[in-house]
């Protein structure tokens, strides 16, 4: 392992614990001697040197990475490579962007060096005691560590959370996926805060509740187990949250936004990803907001009463699991276009199930998305199951009504409406995208098709009218 910062050392320590004798480097002494202290009693050892720690590794040779994305990669690769040989298999274990994995995978190729990008997912604790992992690269190359990967990896219903996922980055690109979903469901759940918070006016306490009860409900899953704790976390003797002392500007390292860029790109739409994107970008304008918001003064009081008489909680867990649903229903179609751009050739069902533990998005649902995956290769839309069919017509109207009401009790709710948005959008056979074309080709002679004629067509619209 190169890189020991916590992530690193616990992954180690959880191979150790498994019985592998492990090796990790660190640039920083301190790091080196945390992880011979953890690791005491275990088949660990810490390197100061990087030619003492590949000395002691057999061959062929297995270096995971754990550093972070960007140019750190490119320096530790470029120090490494002259130490390996033929066959050795470097494993990029941050959250690289994919591009930049195929270039370096195509680099080492030509060195005879396999070069595998995986995405772990799970923080510390999941490095340590369990992660769901995507590698992706050389088939051959994946028998070496699939046995590593196998034990140390989370376990669910006995199997572990860890697949083979593709070939070349196909492991960052789904994990940085497994990132864009991850924005979502935060964005949608931090709405659902704003509406308990300022639509039914519920206390900090009232809203641990909530998400305490959704949590053992069909809504389980590991972001709102955390969401339901932070809301209990005081600050120290006080009775205060150090929720509410924290600022609203979030910030992010990128992996959401790349994953809305790359969909753009394959022009495949995710909007409630686009969406959380965006909510974040917007939350660091505050003096802005502040500005806005004396400009603009919401009329609280007869506008969020409104939401609070109509809203019911049982309403706005329906609302979010519709939402839910079409966020997951979003990241597994950008998937499968992924899959036919890139030739990745990745099979949905077995990466719903690796989701099913050990990420930061797993949650009940993952099952029924697994299932519906498992039970037909070819599906070619997750609201297109039968079963997910049904949960989506049981929770659409209160998804339509809780947005209807929290629009015009002038709360905001992007991700929720994106969502329904959405929907509508696709499930419309006839979109009003023929005026588009008409448009386009008025101002700029861009053509258009017919219905039931094959060519494009163009007509000199302003001459016809006059
Ligand atoms: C995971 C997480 C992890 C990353 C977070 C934070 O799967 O364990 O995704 O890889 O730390 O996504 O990302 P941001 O800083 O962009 O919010």
């Amino acid at each position: 392992m190169i890189g020991l910062g916590t992530m690193g050392r616990n992954l180690l320590l959880n191979m150790a614990d498994h019985g592998y004798s492990v090796a990790g480097f660190d640039k920083n002494p301190a790091q080196v001697e945390k992880l011979n202290k953890e690791g005491s009693g275990k088949k660990v050892a810490g390197f100061n040197t990087l030619e003492s720690f590949v000395e002691n590794l057999s061959t062929p040779r297995i270096v995971i990475m754990l550093v972070p994305a960007g140019k750190i990669v490119d320096q530790v690769i470029n120090d490494l490579v002259p130490l390996l040989a033929k066959g050795d298999l470097i494993i990029d274990g941050g959250n690289s962007k994919f591009t930049d994995t195929d270039l370096r995978a195509s680099v080492l190729e030509k060195q005879g060096i396999h070069f595998f990008g995986m995405g772990i997912s799970g923080g510390e604790e999941g490095a340590r005691k369990g992660p769901s992992m995507m590698p992706g690269g050389d088939i051959q190359a994946y028998q070496h560590v699939k046995p590593i990967l196998e034990q140390i990896a989370a376990r669910v219903k006995g199997e572990p959370c860890v697949t083979y996922i593709g070939p070349g980055a196909s492991g960052h690109f789904v994990k940085m996926v497994h990132n864009g979903i991850e924005y979502a469901l935060m964005q949608l759940i931090a709405e659902t805060y704003e509406l308990l918070k300022k639509g039914l006016q519920l206390n900090n306490h009232q809203i641990h509740e909530v998400f305490a009860k959704w949590n053992e409900g069909r809504l389980q899953s590991f972001l709102l187990e955390i969401t339901k704790d932070i809301f209990a976390f005081r600050l120290p003797k006080s009775d205060r949250l150090l929720l509410d002392e924290i600022k609203d500007e979030a910030k992010a390292k990128g992996t959401g936004k790349w994953t809305s860029q790359f969909a753009m790109e394959l022009q495949l739409p995710v909007p409630a990803i686009d969406m959380a994107v965006s909510m974040r970008d917007l939350s660091k304008y505050k003096s802005l907001r502040l500005q806005m918001a004396e400009t603009y003064p919401r009329e609280d009081g007869q506008a969020l009463g409104a939401f609070g008489q109509a809203a019911s909680l049982e309403k706005l867990e329906a609302a979010f699991y519709f939402s839910m649903m079409v966020i997951y229903g979003q990241g597994m179609h950008l998937l499968s276009k992924a899959s036919e751009a890139y030739g990745y050739g990745l099979k949905l069902g077995e990466i719903a199930k690796i989701w099913r533990g050990g990420c930061i998005i797993r949650a009940a649902f993952l099952e029924d998305i697994y299932r519906a995956f498992h039970k037909n290769k070819e599906l070619e839309f997750l609201l297109l199951d039968e079963h997910i069919q049904a949960l989506v017509r049981a929770n659409l109207p209160s998804a339509k009504s809780i947005v209807a009401e929290a629009i015009s009790g002038g709360l905001a709710v992007p991700v929720f409406a994106a969502c329904l948005t959405y929907f509508y959008s696709i499930c419309t056979a006839d979109m009003p995208t023929n005026l588009i074309q008409a448009q386009r080709d008025y101002f700029g002679a861009h053509t258009y098709e017919l219905k039931g004629k094959d060519g494009v067509f163009h007509t000199n619209w302003s001459s016809a009218l006059s």
